[in-house]
């Protein structure tokens, strides 16, 4: 029997206190043999939660037996692990998927999986039901560790199996990861949210807030630093509401001092809200040199009409305070931030708002977006008096003080020695190494005897608004 998603229940909230499952993934006998002989292939969309979510499925896949290919066209089963954020992402995949069908002309016995994001929505399920009959499996955020069964079952039955849960289900631990890389690693520490954000549809996709415990999460990073892991980056939805679930309101910021107790070298932590963010974790960031100095911290808008409306219950004045500390505290730090342009009914005088906002905060850098109505959410039903292109000229502009600003932030490392953490040859020139430097900043630099994992001290030499160039110290 198939189980589709119901955007009605993935709104819903319990109270109950989510349970932690320890041991119970298994496989099966004739599971363990299912993949053998053939090659997986898993093509990942959207934030950090997916890329640590595709980790988990080539874990699961590779003790069926599959093994993988870098090349699509080779794989026998396919896996999109899809984005629902905004519309443009979801075009991606249905494009993909488009493009998939060619394949499968080809090769008749491809498999074809939709999971993530967009396989929560109960309008793109009836979209893929009734035009994509390409897609073989559809599976959720929710039940990863279905993948198995899920693979079994279409291929005794050939049919199209889909099985999505629109409520969240407990956290479930111990399931098998293959991790992309061995010298940084992905930890999640919360799932789901519960903010509610008028815009945003990830409350739907991903469910309830449930925290994992923080024993847990410790025994994970030191298992990671056993294996020479050198940098974490905790996860979550809204890291700073971190064991309110749990009834703990300062959980967070005592996480993230137990986590740099254990003494991994570098631990990083997104994303923040300023609803939740508070003066203790900057003091905890302050206080350890392995917590490292950057911060990603979503303003969405610099007008209090439309934050209000868009539900994020700060105020402008409240951010800038949290800034104000921050920078007092932690004067090198490096910040980050998301801004939505043309929410709906946002006047010019608004919008202006978040271009002073963004002189006052001078991000090294930011992610900006237009609005993107979103299935079943408050803000997508909302008229709207904003022609499209009056929000793309406001894009532009404020893409142009991004630049600014992130060229400006990396020129003042002109000189300067950094300390970088290798990740390899450079994708667009093999004679380049790059890597990532305490505070976030994209470093570039020649380096004939590199190994990945090194952590290197170079001295910054050029400035562009997306790198740093630099010469490595001998
Ligand atoms: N339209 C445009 N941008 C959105 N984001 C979330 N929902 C939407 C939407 N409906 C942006 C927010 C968020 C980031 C991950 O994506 O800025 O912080
Ligand atoms: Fe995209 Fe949000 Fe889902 Fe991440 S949680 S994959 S950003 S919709």
């Amino acid at each position: 029997m198939n189980q589709k998603p119901s955007a009605k229940e993935a709104k819903i909230r319990s109270t109950n206190r989510s349970e932690i499952l320890r041991d119970s993934f298994s496989l099966t006998n004739s599971q363990k043999e299912l993949g053998k002989n053939l090659n997986a292939h898993i093509i990942t969309y959207g934030c950090q939660a997916n890329v640590r979510d595709s980790e988990t499925m080539r874990g699961i896949l590779t003790e069926m037996g599959y093994a993988f290919t870098e090349d699509a066209q080779m794989a026998d089963l396919i896996i999109l692990n899809t984005c629902a954020i905004r519309q443009n992402a979801e075009d991606r995949v249905l494009g993909q998927l488009g493009y998939l069908k060619k394949y499968k002309d080809i090769n008749p016995e491809l498999v074809i999986a939709l999971a993530g994001c967009m396989s929560q929505e109960e309008s793109v399920i009836s979209m893929i039901e009734k035009s994509y009959p390409q897609v073989d499996i559809v599976f959720g955020t929710h039940n990863i560790a279905d993948l198995p069964s899920l693979l079994e079952r279409h291929y005794r039955e050939h049919t199209r199996v889909i099985q999505v849960y629109s409520k969240e289900g407990d956290v479930v631990e111990q399931l098998p990861v293959l991790r992309d890389l061995s010298h940084k690693a992905w930890v999640n520490i919360m799932y789901g949210c519960d903010k509610f954000c008028t815009y945003c549809i990830v409350p739907m996709t991903r469910g309830k807030q449930r925290s994992r415990l923080k024993e847990d999460i410790l025994s994970e990073i030191l298992q990671l630093k056993e294996q020479g892991c050198r940098e974490v980056t905790l996860l979550g939805q809204n890291v700073d509401a971190y064991g309110k679930d749990l009834g703990n309101t300062e959980g967070f910021s005592e996480l993230l001092e137990a986590v740099a107790e254990t003494k991994m070298e570098r631990i990083r932590f997104t994303t923040s809200h300023p609803w939740d963010f508070t003066r203790r974790t900057v003091d905890v960031m302050a206080d350890y040199d392995n917590i490292m100095p950057f911060l990603h911290l979503p303003v969405q808008s610099g007008d209090n009409e439309i934050l209000k409306i868009m539900g994020r219950r700060y105020t402008v004045e409240q951010y800038k305070e949290q800034i104000d500390y921050l920078r007092e505290r932690i004067p090198e730090c490096a910040l980050s931030t998301d801004i939505i342009v043309g929410f709906p009914n946002e006047t010019e005088e608004q919008f202006k708002h978040t271009l002073d906002l963004y002189d006052y905060c001078r991000y090294d850098n930011a992610f900006t977006f237009i609005f993107s109505p979103r299935a079943n959410t408050p803000a997508a039903a909302m008229e709207d008096s904003v022609p499209y292109e009056e929000k793309q000229k406001r894009l532009l502009l404020l893409n142009e003080k991004v630049d600014y600003y992130a060229e400006k932030a990396n020129q003042a490392y002109i000189g300067r020695k950094v300390k970088v953490l290798v990740d390899g040859i450079s994708k667009k020139n093999d004679k380049i190494v790059s890597g990532y430097s305490e505070s976030n900043k994209l470093v570039h630099f020649r380096d004939e005897n590199y190994r990945v994992g090194d952590i290197v001290t170079v001295k910054i030499t050029g400035a562009k608004s997306f790198y740093l160039e630099a010469e490595k110290e001998e």
